[in-house]
């Protein structure tokens, strides 16, 4: 199928990121969200963040314009026009797997349905569809607009010309695509998650301090960020989520989510989205 309309279910950070690089591409693109207020809250982030890019001059007029022409909608019904979905809601399996069965039913046959989850099981969110085939994983990271990876994760019963689509679509948006299989965690969050949660556990021993911890990694790793920097960008919630996924799936200790992190996330200090994390914004 030629693809030409991408409809985006999600309007926070990793919806909208992912509707400005697709619209600065060259697709048309829908972006939707449970509600208005969150569409426009959407909405000015592109503004905001294709503005920064065109004054940088690493994006035309035109892109820039094709970045504020993304149609919204608080609707599914024009998932029936788009020739691909992405779906980046709320990192909650139960709410994935119903929208992901009304998808199916909305969208049309044929139809490729890609989710950015962090780490749920691409093959059970096909299972519920009438398409596995057609369903694969499109994990973009945080900011969209300047992360150049994109990790497809194929299910067990993603098509090989689902595969090649993605890739296609991929490359146009200037991602460099690396191809998992479908695991907890896949490849990124199983490494970076653990790394981070480690930095908590160093962190609450005491053995540094939260500038001292980023500081070691940023100049000693050249990390661009530390990890502790970059659990409040990701959000203490979702890292707690993603190691509470690995220790259950993998049924190993060494991916116990320290405490701290369950207590941060428990007194609502989720990083920057709450204004406190390891550091206060
Ligand atoms: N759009 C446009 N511009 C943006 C932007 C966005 N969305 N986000 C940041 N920028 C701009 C900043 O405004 C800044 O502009 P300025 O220089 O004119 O002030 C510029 O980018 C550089 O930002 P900073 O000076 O604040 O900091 P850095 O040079 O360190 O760059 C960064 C910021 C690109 C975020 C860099 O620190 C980085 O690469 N950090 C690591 C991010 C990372 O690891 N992301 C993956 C998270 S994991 C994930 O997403 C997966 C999930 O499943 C958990």
């Amino acid at each position: 199928m030629d693809i030409k309309h991408i409809f985006v279910v999600g309007a926070g950070t990793m919806g909208n990121g992912i509707a400005q690089t697709a619209a600065v591409s060259g697709y048309r693109v829908t972006m939707m969200d449970v509600a208005e207020e969150q569409v426009q809250r959407g909405k000015a982030a592109i503004d905001k963040s294709a503005a920064k890019l065109a004054e940088k001059g690493k994006l035309t007029a035109e892109q820039q314009a094709a970045a504020g022409a993304i149609t919204t909608t608080t609707e599914l019904v024009g998932v029936a026009e788009a020739d691909l979905v992405i779906e980046a809601a709320t990192e909650n399996p139960e709410l994935k797997f119903k929208l992901f069965q009304d998808l199916d039913e909305v969208a049309k046959p044929g139809v490729i349905l890609a989710s950015n989850t962090s780490s749920i099981s691409i093959t059970k969110l096909a299972a519920g569809t009438g398409r596995p085939g057609e369903v694969i994983g499109m994990h973009f990271f945080n900011p969209v607009p300047l992360m150049t990876l994109l990790e497809v994760v194929r299910g067990s019963a993603t098509a090989d010309a689902t595969v090649s689509a993605i890739l296609e679509v991929g490359a146009q948006m200037g991602k460099t695509a690396v191809v998992v299989k479908d695991s907890p965690g896949f490849i990124s969050n199983r490494i970076l998650c653990p790394m981070i949660n480690e930095a908590i556990l160093a962190f609450e021993e005491g053995i540094a301090d939260a500038e001292g911890i980023d500081t070691i990694m940023r100049l000693g790793m050249a990390h661009p960020m530390g990890p502790l920097a970059l659990a409040d960008l990701i959000g203490l919630d979702v890292v707690l989520f993603i190691m509470e996924v690995l220790h259950r799936d993998f049924a190993d200790d060494k991916y116990k989510p320290a405490e701290l992190l369950r207590q941060m996330v428990a007194a609502g200090e989720l990083g920057r989205k709450s204004s406190k994390g390891f550091y206060s914004y």
